[in-house]
């Protein structure tokens, strides 16, 4: 199969497969740029309906630009890697600023944006403008594997073979087909090769796994956290991740980290010397993130002085939805019934 009817047959087939997303509705490359950055580590039906809040919130890269932190990295909330909110935010000012209120159009400018690599960059610029930039992103690079029968791609090797394949005329519809082929057919464990419309020129066909072993699992590391529930006349207490942690910025039960363990007591007392705390947990909630898994254990407590709250603040419980809250502190919440929706895939 030569270059040419491969990129029209995979182009034909995504015309017709494409999954009808809601960033596909449109070309302006604002909402398409804030879909890309949401997709980075995030699954598609994940990232659906937060992508729909955002953009009622925030329609504009204007009314990004304008909007506080806080609002932003909330309506993040339960996404994870908030860090990407926060530059996001951060970047639509930029574009304000510094491009007329316009996403770049070519990739060496839009990658001085904050939070925008080659993934994003490429993503953007090919899609909204049809700027010949070729995306690698995890299924692009099982994709290339596959196609090519070579195994542990370098990342400038991937982006070699990626480039050489894009349409020079379609660039963002190829490079949708791309990731959307390995989303949707070259899957990692159960590849559809019957239904492939590239596998007539796809030299991996006859061992599609063996191609595409990826890099060796990081460890799994298990932790446990300790969470204290001090609540009175409709509100909680919360504490806020100071800056430089992972969670930096957002809320959280007052909490205490532990390598993981099995029962045993809780060094919350000691951590909050302010608090009375029951020695038994009311609830048991857990949580994955990457390599990390987390067992956490909720303990009722009281204040001994009302008016001592130390560095801890009381927020009211009908306005969680406006305050940064943490996924396991949601999860938590919404253990013991005090909580608002559930993000979903968490
Ligand atoms: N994953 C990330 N961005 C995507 C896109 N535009 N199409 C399909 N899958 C994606």
């Amino acid at each position: 199969m030569n270059l040419l009817s491969f990129r029209t047959a995979l182009l034909r087939w995504f015309r017709k497969a494409r999954r009808p997303l809601p960033w596909r509705r449109t070309r302006d490359a604002y909402p398409i740029w804030v879909s890309e950055v949401m997709l980075q580590q995030t699954t598609v039906a994940t990232v659906i309906p937060y992508y729909e809040r955002f953009i009622e919130r925030f329609p504009t890269v204007e009314s990004l630009a304008r909007a506080g932190e806080d609002e932003v990295v909330a309506l993040w909330s339960g996404l994870g890697y908030y860090s990407r909110a926060r530059n996001l935010r951060m970047a639509a000012a930029t574009v304000v600023e510094r491009h007329a209120g316009r996403f770049p159009k070519d990739l060496e400018t839009a990658m001085t944006l904050k939070g925008v690599g080659r993934y994003t960059g490429s993503a953007v610029t090919s899609i909204a403008y049809g700027t010949c930039a070729a995306v690698v992103d995890g299924n692009v690079r099982r994709v290339l594997s596959r196609l090519h029968a070579q195994r542990g791609l370098s990342d400038a090797r991937a982006q070699e073979l990626a480039s050489d394949l894009l349409s020079p005329r379609f660039p963002g519809d190829w490079n949708e087909a791309m990731m959307e082929l390995g989303a949707t057919i070259c899957t990692p464990a159960a590849p559809r090769c019957e239904v492939c419309p590239a596998s007539k020129g796809c030299q991996g066909r006859d061992r599609p796994q063996h191609w595409s072993e990826g890099k060796p699992r990081r460890p799994t590391v298990r932790t446990r956290v300790d969470m204290v529930l001090v609540k009175g006349a409709g509100r909680i207490l919360l504490t806020r991740t100071p800056a430089g942690e992972l969670m930096q910025g957002l809320y959280e039960l007052p909490n205490h980290g532990l390598p993981a363990r099995t029962g045993g007591h809780t060094d919350l007392p000691e951590k909050y010397p302010g608090l009375d705390i029951e020695p038994q947990p009311i609830a048991t909630v857990r949580h994955a993130m990457t390599h990390h898994r987390i067992e956490a254990h909720v303990f009722l407590g009281r204040l001994r002085n009302p008016k001592a709250v130390g560095d801890l603040s009381f927020f009211p419980l009908s306005g969680l939805n406006d305050v940064p809250i943490g996924a396991l502190t949601r999860k938590a919440l919404a253990a013991i019934g005090l909580k608002r929706r559930e993000s979903p895939g968490m």
